[in-house]
C-alpha cells in the first residue's frame, strides 16, 4: 500500500514510519491518522517488521493535530470531527500502546500538542537535544485535549505536567530525557544512530517475551495486585506455549550448561555468534 502523508521502510526487521508532511511541519491531517491506522494494521502482520520506529521529515518530528484541516475544516462536520477524533485517539491511545511489537519514538525535531500522545504511546523514545517540545494548546486558547491530558497524566510527574500544560513553554531534548518524558537525547547528528541500535537490539530479542514485557507492564498498571498476580501467571502459560518452553529449555538451559550469560547478552544474540563461529569453523 502507498501512502501520501507517510514513508514506510522495513529494513533488518525495523520498520521506520516516516510523517511526511514537512513543509506543514507533520501536523496530523485527517489523512495522517487514516494512513497511520492502516500502516499499523499493516505492520501488525507483516513478519519481516519485528520492531517499530515513528519519526517526521524535515525539520519536525509532528506539530500536533493539524490545526486548519482537523480542528478549522471540520468545526461544521461534526459527524466527520468525530470520525477522526476518534481514528487519532484510536492509533495514538490504543494501537500503539499494546502493539504486538516494540514501538519507539524518534523524535528530530518540533513536538507539539498531539504529538505528545504519539511520544506516549510508543514504548520507548529517543530524541535530538535539539528538538523543540511544547504543550503549545494554552498558547491558543484551549488545553491539551484528545488523549494527551491522559498521556501526561500516565506519564509526566504531576508538577511537570501542570507546569509544561498551563505555561505552555517550549524545552528541549535534554530536558524531556529529565523530566522522565522520553529515555534519551542524543546530538541530532547521532540520533538515527542510536535509535537504530536500539532497535536492532529489540529486534535481536524474542519477540513473544518482548510482548509479555510490554503487556505486563502496560496491564498491571490498571490492575490490583491480586488480579496483576493471576494475570502474571496466565501470561506466563502463554509464554511457555507460544515458544514451547524456550524460556525454560534454552534460555535458562543454556545458561546452565555455561553457554552464555543472560546478565550481560541475549540468548539469540549468543547463539547467532556460537553459529556464526561453528560455521567459520567447519569451513561455511
Ligand atoms: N497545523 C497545521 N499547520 C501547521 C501546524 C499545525 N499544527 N504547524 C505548522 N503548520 C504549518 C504552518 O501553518 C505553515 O504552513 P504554510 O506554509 O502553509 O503557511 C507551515 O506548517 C510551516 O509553519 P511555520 O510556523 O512557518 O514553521 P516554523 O518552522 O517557523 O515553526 C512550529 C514551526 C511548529 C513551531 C510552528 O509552526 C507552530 O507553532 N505550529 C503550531 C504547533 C502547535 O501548536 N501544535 C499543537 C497542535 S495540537
Amino acid at each position: 500500500m502507498s501512502f501520501e502523508t507517510l514513508l514506510l521502510d522495513v529494513q533488518d526487521g525495523v520498520a521506520t514510519i516516516t510523517f511526511n508532511r514537512p513543509d506543514k511541519r507533520n501536523a496530523m491531517n485527517p489523512r495522517l491518522h487514516e494512513e497511520m491506522t492502516a500502516a499499523l494494521e499493516q505492520l501488525r502482520y507483516d513478519p519481516a517488521a519485528r520492531v517499530v520506529v515513528i519519526t517526521g521529515a524535515g525539520p519536525a518530528f509532528c506539530a500536533g493535530m493539524d490545526l486548519k484541516e482537523f480542528f478549522t475544516a471540520l468545526k461544521s462536520k461534526p459527524a466527520e470531527y468525530d470520525r477522526i477524533t476518534r481514528l487519532a485517539v484510536e492509533w495514538r491511545g490504543r494501537t500503539l500502546r499494546y502493539f504486538p511489537k516494540p514501538t519507539v519514538a524518534m523524535i528530530n525535531g518540533f513536538c507539539f500538542g498531539g504529538a505528545f500522545s504519539i511520544v506516549e504511546g510508543c514504548d520507548l523514545a529517543i530524541a535530538a537535544e535539539e528538538a523543540t517540545f511544547g504543550l503549545s494548546e494554552i498558547n491558543f486558547k484551549l488545553f491539551p485535549g484528545g488523549s494527551v491530558s491522559k498521556s501526561l497524566a500516565n506519564l509526566l510527574r504531576p508538577r511537570d505536567a501542570l507546569w509544561y500544560g498551563m505555561l505552555g513553554r517550549p524545552f528541549d531534548g535534554k530536558k524531556a530525557v529529565e523530566i522522565g518524558f522520553i529515555n534519551e537525547a542524543v546530538p541530532l547528528t547521532k540520533l538515527r544512530d542510536e535509535t537504530m541500535a536500539v532497535a536492532r537490539e529489540l529486534a535481536g530479542k524474542d519477540p513473544f517475551a518482548l510482548k509479555a514485557t510490554k503487556d505486563g507492564y502496560r496491564h498491571s498498571l490498571e490492575m490490583p495486585w491480586d488480579s496483576a498476580m493471576n494475570y502474571s501467571s496466565a501470561k506466563e502459560m502463554e509464554l511457555v506455549l507460544q515458544q514451547n518452553d524456550a524460556w525454560r529449555t534454552e534460555g535458562i538451559g543454556d545458561f546452565l550448561k555455561g553457554k552464555y550469560r543472560p546478565g550481560f547478552e541475549s540468548h539469540d544474540q549468543a547463539h547467532k555468534v556460537e553459529r556464526r563461529t561453528s560455521r567459520a569453523r567447519h569451513g561455511g
